[in-house]
């Protein structure tokens, strides 16, 4: 990647205000010191956007996106920083710098890039072209047409036809100036032995695009049904990564950004002709496993993932490694799952459009829903033993990932279904999840997941890390003596992130501004934290005692929170008779006790030094 000098980057913020360049794009009125609007990352009535012409930032309630002006420009155009850059120094009439220039125009690995998509480009209109112009695409036109796919989605997908003679591209791409190494080099042709080839012989064409609709690869499918294998791609090259590549992402982007939503399809076929039934979020992680980059990808967006592979075997193992995946990296999860081993193609070919689009919206399960669905397949609920054996799996399923009102629920269904009373079920789930504690606790401690560290936080503390934030972020005085201190927690998991990432930044851009920071986030939720924390007034200068006071509120906040765990392992260890156990905890409880009431007195003093470490509290 190109490093753009950090002045620069300041320099093109400066010159494009953001109530400006914002309202390219979205209608603003002004509302007191800001202007608010309808977002444009998310659906909405009631406008709940508002740009700060002061600040220079934009955050919306509603959604929680937010940032600066080129955190703007690259998520609504969907550009990387270095473009957004670029777009926003032309917008303003400034030059790139030199370095930049000479770089992009010499780096020889950035030529090969371009023209790989040159190539890309090309061959897809000749690919396109053949289809629909020539004698020798009619058999492929026919067949899809056979399969129901409109003209209309052939030209939204740019399909096309590569014919059977293997030289066609070669020679038309070597024409234009490309080496036959270069062709083998970007996946269009092959070496066969020494001659190269055409990679695609008489295989109908689907060109894979980027999320900037570069076409960076291609999928060949066969016409006819006894060729192996039906489908064809393109290898893996300096411009195609399918572990990051949707298919179809750069298309449903911006349904997915309205609805918070995104359905992920098994196949090529299936997205296409959801997409013409009208499901305009359809994506497809191409025959390889969904990936947990393409479950940021999706998350970024601020989407909920909905899984709608075939209706087999195979599908219903790749959903559930799916569900996996999307657990890994917190993103929301709903099945649709298909009758008969059909897949989502079929079920539009034999259903209907309306159906697929009622079945797509109205029959989600949950993931706990499907996983019981599909334990209750492989079990065997005529025996005794089976019918145990299904529960209790089915009661692990549940209170593993059911929140507590789906569990509920979910335990009802199961009494009906298997004619036992509800409180039986209940106390086996208790039983269970027992077993399932010590485990649980153990990575409590290790990484509090963020949604339960802002349960019952005490707002004090909260509002304490969130000053301390600022104060890191626009002062360097007090960046400086916060680093002294030793800061490294806040009160949430998120403020902490959030720290940590503030220390590297400033490591390795000393002279960057808080905005420069902001940019640099990718984590939605650590975005949102990062505006909220630099919109709020920024004192003329910060006191020590203040941040003192800031540090001992989380301090407090801290122990507080060991203090109610160390009770409640106490009781635990209590009433499970581990005596020993329990007389060492009330002793360190106690001790607990005993500096919380310290801290207590000693806060709003604004008395400097009585930190963490001279109360002996670390
Ligand atoms: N796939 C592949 N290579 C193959 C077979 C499958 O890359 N030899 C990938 C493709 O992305 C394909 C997906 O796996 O779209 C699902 O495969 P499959 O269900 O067999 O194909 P369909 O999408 O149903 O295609 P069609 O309807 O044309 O048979
Ligand atoms: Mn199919």
């Amino acid at each position: 990647m190109v490093q753009i000098p950090d002045e620069f980057v300041e320099e093109v913020r400066r010159r494009n205000d953001i109530v400006d360049v914002v309202s390219d794009y979205v209608q603003l009125r002004r509302s007191g010191r800001s202007f608010v609007g309808l977002c444009p990352f998310h659906n909405e009535r009631t406008p709940s956007f508002s740009v700060s012409p002061e600040r220079q930032l934009y955050h919306c309630f509603g959604c929680g996106a937010g940032g600066t002006v080129i955190r703007f420009v690259m998520d609504v155009e969907g550009l990387s920083f270095g473009e957004t850059v670029a777009h926003l120094a032309e917008r303003a009439g400034l030059a790139l710098p030199e370095a930049l220039r000479v770089q992009q125009v010499e780096s020889p690995r950035r030529q090969s890039h371009d023209q790989m998509l040159t190539a890309h480009e090309l061959a897809t209109k000749l690919y396109s072209y053949i289809l629909m112009n020539t004698a020798v695409g009619v058999q492929a036109l026919t067949y899809l047409e056979t399969r129901g796919v409109s003209r209309q989605t052939i030209h939204e997908f740019r399909l096309g036809f590569a014919p059977v003679d293997g030289t066609t591209m070669v020679r038309f791409l070597s024409r234009r100036g490309y080496g036959e190494s270069f062709l083998v080099q970007s996946g269009i042709a092959v070496d066969v032995g020494g001659r190269v080839l055409d990679r695609f012989r008489d295989r109908i064409i689907i060109p894979i695009a980027d999320a900037q609709g570069r076409v960076i690869s291609f999928a060949g499918r066969t016409l006819k049904a006894d060729v192996k294998p039906k489908y064809l791609n393109s290898p893996e090259t300096a411009v195609f990564h399918k572990g990051h590549i949707l298919f179809n992402f750069h298309q449903a982007r911006r349904h997915i950004r309205k609805s918070h939503r995104a359905t992920l399809f098994e196949g090529y076929m299936d997205v296409m002709s959801a997409w013409q039934a009208g499901v305009k979020d359809a994506v497809a992680s191409m025959g390889t496993a969904f990936s947990t980059e393409h479950a940021m990808l999706l998350k970024r967006d601020g989407a909920r993932v909905v899984v709608a592979y075939d209706g087999d075997e195979a599908g219903a193992r790749a959903a559930r490694r799916a569900i996996e995946i999307a657990n890994e990296v917190n993103l929301a999860v709903a099945v649709v799952s298909f009758p008969d081993g059909q897949d989502p193609d079929d079920y539009v070919k034999s259903h209907g459009e309306q159906a697929l689009r009622r079945r797509l919206s109205n029959e989600l399960l949950s993931e706990v829903q499907f996983l019981l669905e599909l334990e209750r397949r492989e079990a065997n609920l005529q025996t005794t033993v089976g019918r145990t054996d299904f529960l209790r799996r089915a009661l692990e399923i549940i209170g593993r990932r059911a929140t507590p009102v789906e569990q509920e629920t979910r335990l009802q269904d199961l009494a009906t279904e298997l004619h036992v009373s509800l409180e039986a079920l209940k106390s086996e789930l208790r039983s269970v999840s027992r077993h399932e504690a010590s485990r649980v606790r153990k990575s409590e401690r290790a990484f509090l997941p963020m949604d339960q560290s802002w349960k019952g936080l005490p707002p004090a503390a909260e509002v304490a890390g969130e000053r301390l934030l600022l104060a890191m972020l626009t002062d360097d005085r007090s960046f400086q003596y916060l680093c002294h201190q030793g800061l490294d927690e806040l009160a949430t998991a998120e403020q902490t992130a959030l720290l940590a990432l503030i220390y590297n930044f400033r490591a390795e851009h000393p002279m960057a501004s808080a905005e420069s920071f902001l940019d640099m986030l990718e984590d939605p939720l650590l975005v949102g934290l990062a505006v909220r924390v630099l919109s709020a007034e920024i004192p003329a200068s910060w006191e020590i005692p203040a941040l003192d006071d800031y540090m001992r509120a989380i301090q407090l906040h801290r122990l507080e929170a060991i203090h109610a765990r160390m009770l409640r392992d106490s009781i635990l260890a209590q009433t499970d008779g581990r005596l020993e156990e329990v007389s060492t905890l009330r002793e360190t409880i106690a001790k607990l006790q005993q500096e919380i009431a310290q801290l207590k007195t000693s806060s709003g003093k604004g008395k400097a030094g009585i930190g963490a470490k001279e109360a002996g509290l670390k």
